[in-house]
Order: C-alpha cells, then structure tokens, then sequence
C-alpha cells in the first residue's frame, strides 16, 4: 500500500473535516486562537499564506477574520476541496499547489506570516528536507516577518508510543463516518506509519478505507534546531493552556 503523503491528503480530501466532531466549530475556534498570536507578535499583520492549508481549516478561518489569504499544499485535491469551501463562504482568496520544499515559485509576493498547521512539518521525514522547507518558507516572508506551526506533541508522545488513536470522538454521527488511526512505529528510528481507517455507512452496510503515510515524531527541541539551523530568530513555543490551540505552536521570526 502506498506510504505517498500527496496520494494520503487527495484519498482524503473528501472526508477529512470529519477527522472534527463539528469542522465548522474547529475552524472557528482555530482562528481565534492564531488571531490572537499573530495580533500578540505582528500587531500590523495583513497578509497571511497557509503553506499546507490542506481543505481549509485554518486559511478559511483566518480570511473570515479579515486577513487576506493565500493558501497552498502538496495535494491538488485538497487544494480543490479547500477552493471550494471558500467559494460556498464567498471568501474571496487565492490557492495553488505547492510543496513547502519548493514554496518560492508558488505566489509572486512576500507574506506578512506564513503559518503551517496541524503537524505538518513531521511529514518532512530528514532534517535536510525540514530545513529546506524552513528555508523556502524564511524567503516568502517579509523582513522580520512572522512564522506560525503547530505540531503534536512529540516530546509526551514519543514517552508513550500509543498504537491506536481515535480521531473524532463524538464522532459526525450524522454522516456515520467513524475516523481511527493506528500507529505503526519503526524500530530504530523516531517514525511511524499512520494507518488511517475511515468507516462510512452507506445503505445498511459499512465501508471501510484505509489509507497510509509515515511521519517523523519531531521533538520540540529538533524543530527548534531546525529553524535556528534556516535563520529564522526569537524562536519561542507556545503551550495550549497558553495559546488556546489544540496543539503546541511554535513562532518564529524571520
Ligand atoms: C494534517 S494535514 C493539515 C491540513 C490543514 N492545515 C488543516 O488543519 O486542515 C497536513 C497537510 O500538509 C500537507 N503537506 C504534507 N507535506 C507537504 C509538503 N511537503 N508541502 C506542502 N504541503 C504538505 C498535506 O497535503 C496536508 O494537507
């Protein structure tokens, strides 16, 4: 079965807002938490590029705040469905395939901020590919312009190691579409291989997908490294508690 990160987020494209119990919901609150580090850190920020917007979660919210935003990923599909989304909300925004790697030819314009979220970056599975990512996103930004990630938490995870993650607790009930993960970890090495398992009812009887890819279990201090290692200053992490992000975010200025 393939391990293609572009094959994982276009046979997804379709159902990933039900990886949320409530998208709509997530797509709000996600918003507000990052408006208001953007506001804390880049008081005068307007222009905004998701790098990896897959189908929007953030990019749209973010656009309804006000910012103007671009948005860009590696899966055409998701690009498609995210377009899509933002035309049903009339936001008026622009989109492009782009891998992160290859980030500079994508819009020809710097960005006040460029932010890449919900654990991204561990696709990039060798430090050389994450710190050409890193590289490419420092050139699109503006002179001391603001970088936003989020990433899971790695270093609680990694004392862990779970093998089975439910995605939507709650689950979208309504679409009968269960979501699970199982986690495949590499003896030898800080990866794992992510089945995904999507069930939907259809009729009287359940489908079942399943689809993979592999990330890296990137510790907060290698991510660090990483953006040092790509120029980026005033590295600093932000925890949920603090942020009111599901996940820990780090900022950096470029
Ligand atoms: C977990 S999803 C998050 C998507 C979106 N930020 C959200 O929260 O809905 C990760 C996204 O990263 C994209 N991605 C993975 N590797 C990439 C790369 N090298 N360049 C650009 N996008 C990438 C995937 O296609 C996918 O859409």
């Amino acid at each position: 079965m393939s391990e293609s990160v572009k094959s994982f987020y276009d046979d997804l494209a379709a159902d990933y807002h039900s990886i949320y119990a409530d998208w709509e919901s997530a797509i709000k609150r996600q918003a507000s938490a990052l408006d208001r580090l953007i506001r804390g850190a880049a008081a005068h920020a307007s222009v905004v590029l998701d790098c990896s917007c897959g189908i929007g979660t953030q990019a749209i919210g973010l656009a309804q705040r006000g910012y103007e935003v671009f948005a860009s990923d590696l899966s055409p599909k998701a690009v498609a469905r995210a377009e899509s989304e933002a035309a049903k909300r009339a936001l008026n925004m622009r989109f492009a395939v782009a891998d992160v790697r290859e980030l500079e030819g994508a819009f020809d314009q710097p960005f006040d901020v460029v932010i890449s979220c919900d654990n991204t970056l561990p696709h990039l599975l060798t430090d050389e590919d994450l710190t050409l990512a890193l590289r490419n996103i420092r050139r699109v930004l503006t002179a001391k312009g603001l970088f936003v990630a989020s990433i899971r938490d790695y270093d609680r995870l990694l004392a862990e190691k779970p093998s089975i993650v439910p995605l939507n607790p709650g689950g979208t009930h309504e679409e009968e579409v269960i979501v699970f993960q199982i986690w495949d970890w590499s003896q030898g090495s800080d990866t794992y291989l992510l089945r995904l398992f999507i069930m939907s009812q259809a009729a009287s009887e359940w489908r079942v997908q399943e689809i993979r890819t592999r990330y890296r279990a990137l510790r907060r201090s290698e991510l660090t490294a990483a953006l040092e290692a790509a120029g980026f200053a005033e590295i600093a992490w932000h925890k949920p508690e603090q942020s009111g992000y599901f996940q820990p975010i780090v900022t950096a200025r470029a």
